[in-house]
């Protein structure tokens, strides 16, 4: 279960869209790291489109190749260093014109250390500075080097309409934050992806309504805190304390925000990800208890039970006030599933803030859970204050002994849904089998049943009848009422 956060199936996949007959290049385009870096992509390939590229799945005949890369954990980098490594092979052997670009969090993090450390790479590029990629493009074939890593307070590729890479047709990732300004002390993001800045309403709704005429039926608005959302005509969160009076009266904050898209796309099923417990309010809560098409499910990090810890960790709520937080969220809907994000041994941590964290598992009974061993970033306030104290045997027990009772709980809590019928969106075919579709219900639990006549992107009524820890086993009852 560890590292699921960041689907380790789609981990370094390469993507591919429809060609334009005109374009002449050849671009392989490689992504690691959590949603948002698989949806900047997307953003990089439709400027690409514009430059004479077509994206291709071949490493071996691309002309360029790029990576978009992943910081989070030590592993992450370890994992692209070692594409660098078979890019630089392809290159020597068989594809030498090939030119290297690294993108994400890495290539922010490193900056122009990338350039020297690993010869194979002609380009850098930062998170915020993908529409400068046409620019740096010509002085490489130029034969330089090209960097741009300059983070910025407005970007958010709202003018962008991303393209839709290797996509199933009927799931969509919408991004309407950018950065992160919380500054958690185990946590690389903020210095990668700069400060907190949201995307304007319009542009949002505009490409929600692009991906329904395209028949999208699902929309996952993205941001590293989307209950942070605020729109008060551009700027960074921050700074909006200094906005204008009128500025401040026609803002939009995220449970708008919601409650827009849902009353406006009522046959569009919606998720969001990721929520911070310290932004996550009632408000939202009410908005999703209010809208069928919002899905019951909220991925609520907390990454420790120990108040002492989460204090060291710069998260700004007790264990006490998580836990209001989840009484008040089951008692407005009760239906609804949570999932978690825990960190295994961040400095200092003891057995009793260990057990704290087992008990807080017991207490919220999460469906799913994504979790880690602590792992030191350089440069992140708990890495230059912190001593990296707990040793690498004891951060793995303590992290085996949460996944088996988070995998235990997943089990319990997955059996709730034996015996009900349950709204389904086929996505595509299930693993197992070409004769069943598989799709997910609104609590973002897989669900698997014969296909008969159903096809993808119909909401299907499905009666469960048996489960394993992470998927449901049913049968179709009819189509659903309300979203077909
Ligand atoms: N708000 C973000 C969090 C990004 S990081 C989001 O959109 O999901 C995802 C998860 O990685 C965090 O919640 C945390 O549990 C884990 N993580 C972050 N930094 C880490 C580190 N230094 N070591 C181990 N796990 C870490
Ligand atoms: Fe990282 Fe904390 Fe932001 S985990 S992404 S600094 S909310």
């Amino acid at each position: 279960m560890e590292e699921k956060v960041i689907e380790e199936s789609k981990q370094g996949t390469s993507m591919v869209l429809e060609t334009k007959k005109e374009n002449q290049k050849k671009l392989f385009i490689e992504s690691y790291g959590c949603q948002m870096n698989f949806a900047d992509s997307e953003v990089v390939a439709s400027i690409l489109a514009n430059e004479g590229y077509n994206t291709t799945q071949v490493l071996e005949e691309a002309d360029l190749v790029l990576v978009n890369t992943c910081s989070i954990r030590d592993k992450a980098e370890v994992t692209v260093r070692k594409r660098l490594q078979m890019y630089n092979a392809v290159k020597r052997d068989i594809n030498p014109k090939m030119k290297v670009g690294v993108l994400g969090c890495m290539a922010e993090r490193l900056k122009e250390k990338f350039l020297d450390e690993e010869k194979i790479v002609d380009m850098v590029v930062g998170p915020d500075a993908y529409k400068d990629i046409p620019n740096l493009l010509k002085e490489v074939e130029d034969g330089r080097d090209a960097i741009n890593v300059i983070l910025s307070r407005e970007e958010t590729y709202a003018d962008i309409s991303p393209v839709r890479l290797s996509s199933n047709g009927i799931t969509a990732f919408v991004s309407i934050t950018r950065g992160c300004d919380n500054m958690c002390t185990f946590c690389v993001v903020p210095f990668t992806r700069g400060r907190e800045r949201s995307r304007e309403p319009e542009s949002i709704v505009e490409e929600i309504a692009d991906l329904w005429s395209k028949g999208f039926k699902e929309v996952t608005l993205l941001g590293q805190n989307v209950d942070s959302y605020l729109w008060y005509g551009g700027g960074l969160k921050k700074d909006f304390e200094k906005a204008s009076e009128m500025q401040k009266a026609t803002s939009v904050d995220f449970a708008q925000l919601l409650d827009r898209c849902a009353t406006q796309f009522p046959k569009m099923r919606f998720r969001f990800s990721t929520s911070n417990p310290q932004d996550m309010h009632i408000e939202v809560i009410e908005v999703m208890a209010k809208h069928h098409n919002i899905c019951n499910y909220i991925h609520l990090p907390v990454q420790s039970g120990s108040t002492r810890i989460l204090k060291e960790m710069n998260r700004q709520h007790t264990r006490e006030e998580y836990m209001t937080l989840v009484d008040n969220i089951y008692r407005i809907i009760p239906d609804i599933t949570l999932s978690q994000d825990i960190i295994a041994g961040f400095p200092t941590e003891t057995e009793e803030d260990h057990q704290d964290t087992l008990s807080l598992l017991e207490y919220v009974r999460y469906d799913f859970g994504f979790m880690f061993s602590y792992s030191e970033r350089p440069g992140t306030l708990a890495a230059r204050k912190m001593e990296d104290d707990v040793p690498e045997e004891v951060k793995k027990r303590r992290l085996n002994e949460i996944i088996e009772v988070q995998q235990r709980i997943a089990l319990e809590r997955t059996k709730r849904f034996i015996g009900q019928t349950v709204e389904v969106l086929v996505e595509k075919d299930s693993k197992r089998s070409d004769k069943q579709w598989s799709g997910r219900n609104s609590q973002s639990t897989v669900v698997v049943f014969p296909k008969e006549n159903y096809k993808p992107g119909d909401f299907v009524m499905v009666k469960i009848s048996d489960c394993t820890s992470g998927t449901l086993i049913g049968e179709a009852v009819g189509y659903s009422e309300i979203m077909n």
